[in-house]
């Protein structure tokens, strides 16, 4: 059987049933540079243990070489007859490096180790590219709040009105989880960056291999503790899926806010033509589809997890053929995420704010009776009472369709002696936003202060 890495004690081929079912070439052949780097750091291993003469490792590393850039042309690729990459590349080295020298490579290394190395090379490549796109986002992010400096716009709980706060404040909001992710990213690296190359089948190997010399080679810090662990254990993918799942959700959240915002109910903000689609059918139709695909996208993450978890469920030590399922979750979330995010990103930097609008709402829905209560507080008024007088304000407000400063100077003392007319200097929106100097608060000052620490923070990572 061409390709077959086992077969010493099988009387006949595997049935094609089994090979169709059996094979992977067709998603993990992407692991194809990461798998012949990790021959080419095992045949040094060798080497040094004695198992491969002075010319026969400059052979060795020359066909890795040469298998090296015909992989990278696409003059090698999977055959109809090989069950994943590792036998499909053994195939190839063999064809230049001879049976002789080729079959030895094998030595003292498992297609369970060598797998559970080879996810994490890909995982750690993804995670920087992931992490560099979103520094993009948060750089775009950053920059629409600089650009609005003091705007102010409605903010909301329960959707509802609540209070007005600084469009930059609100937009920062957005970039600070994902500084989080990026954080988790570089925490979760530490614990990919180990080796579990020389774990072998699930034992270890008895050849004296260096773990250490083969980790160095693949630029990982340090092999793995234990072997049994190191083949059977996913939950460095677990963990790169939750993250970026993770990253889904957070771009979600945002996503949602602009489809809103992009409503002619809101009219917040316009989308660029560039990063908005039409319909086929209304002619006036301009969709915020980027929004929405991020939307539909972060489902599709958080489903890539949690099959994952499911298939880690209830697996007995130590490798179960079962992990291969790993991998077509975790290769598709990297493939998502790399398209969303550039999209995404061109998306809101090129967002236009219709902040004046957002202006004329801010104040509107009663937003200021939070700011009557604290300056009764500040007058020496009970925060119960003053609860109860700002509320009362707003029912009588309510009641003659009048905004909070608009009732007279008799009307406020009829409700509360406490209601002097000096009340009216903080029924504005900016003397409202600017007295919220608390930290991490809207106050102009408070926010452009925070604009310095998001940058710093992501420039520290
Ligand atoms: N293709 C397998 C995987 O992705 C690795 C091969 C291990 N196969 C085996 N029969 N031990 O996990």
């Amino acid at each position: 059987e061409a390709g077959a890495l086992w077969g010493g004690r099988f009387a006949s081929g595997p049935s094609p049933e089994l090979l169709r079912l059996s094979k992977s070439t067709h998603f993990d052949w992407q692991l194809a540079p990461y798998d012949i780097a990790g021959s080419r750091a095992h045949a040094k291993a060798l080497a040094a243990a004695g198992y491969l003469s002075e010319t026969e490792l400059e052979a060795m590393l020359d066909a890795l070489f040469r298998l090296q850039e015909d992989v990278a042309s696409g003059a090698v690729t999977a055959a109809e007859s090989d069950e994943d990459v590792h036998s499909a590349l053994e195939r190839a080295l063999i064809e230049r490096a001879g049976a002789e020298l080729g079959g030895k490579l094998r030595a003292g290394r498992s297609r369970n180790d060598q797998i559970a190395t080879l996810v994490r090379l890909y995982l750690l490549d993804h995670s920087r590219l992931i992490g560099h796109l979103v520094v993009q986002l948060i750089d775009a992010i950053a920059s629409q709040a600089e650009a609005h400096g003091d705007a102010p716009m409605p903010g909301r709980t329960h959707l509802q009105h609540a209070q007005p706060v600084l469009l930059a404040h609100h937009l920062m909001a957005h970039a600070w989880p994902l500084v989080r992710d990026l954080e988790r990213l570089a925490d979760w690296s530490k614990r990919a960056s180990a080796s579990p190359y020389g774990s072998g089948a699930l034992a270890g190997s008895s050849l004296g291999l260096d773990p250490q010399l083969v980790a160095s080679e693949l630029g990982l810090d340090r092999p793995t503790e234990n072997s049994i662990d190191a083949t059977a254990s996913r939950d460095v993918v677990a963990e790169f899926a939750f993250v970026t799942a993770l990253i889904g959700i957070n771009l979600s959240r945002f996503a949602e806010e602009i489809i809103l915002w992009n409503t002619r109910e809101f009219d917040f903000v316009t989308l660029d033509d560039g990063y908005s689609t039409g319909s086929s059918i209304m002619p006036q139709k301009k969709n915020p589809d980027i929004a929405e695909l991020a939307r539909g996208k972060s489902g599709r993450l958080i489903g890539n997890l949690s099959g994952l978890l499911a298939t880690l469920k209830g697996l007995p030590l130590a490798y179960n053929r079962d992990l291969q399922e790993d991998k077509e979750p975790v290769f598709d979330t990297v493939e998502q995420l790399e398209v969303l995010l550039p999209a995404f990103t061109g998306m809101v930097a090129t967002l236009r704010f219709n902040t004046e609008r957002m202006a004329e709402l801010a104040p509107q829905g009663f937003s200021l009776a939070t700011d009557v209560a604290e300056w009764l507080v500040k007058q020496g008024v009970a925060f119960r009472d003053a609860h109860e007088i700002s509320g009362e304000l707003v029912q009588f407000c309510e009641e003659r369709g009048l905004e909070l400063h608009e009732p007279s100077d008799e009307e406020l003392a009829k409700l509360s002696p406490h209601l002097t007319p000096a009340v009216r200097d903080v029924l504005t929106v900016a003397g409202s936003i600017s007295s919220r100097t608390g930290a991490g608060g809207t106050a102009p000052d408070r926010v452009a202060e925070q604009r310095l620490a998001l940058t710093e923070r992501v420039r520290q990572l």
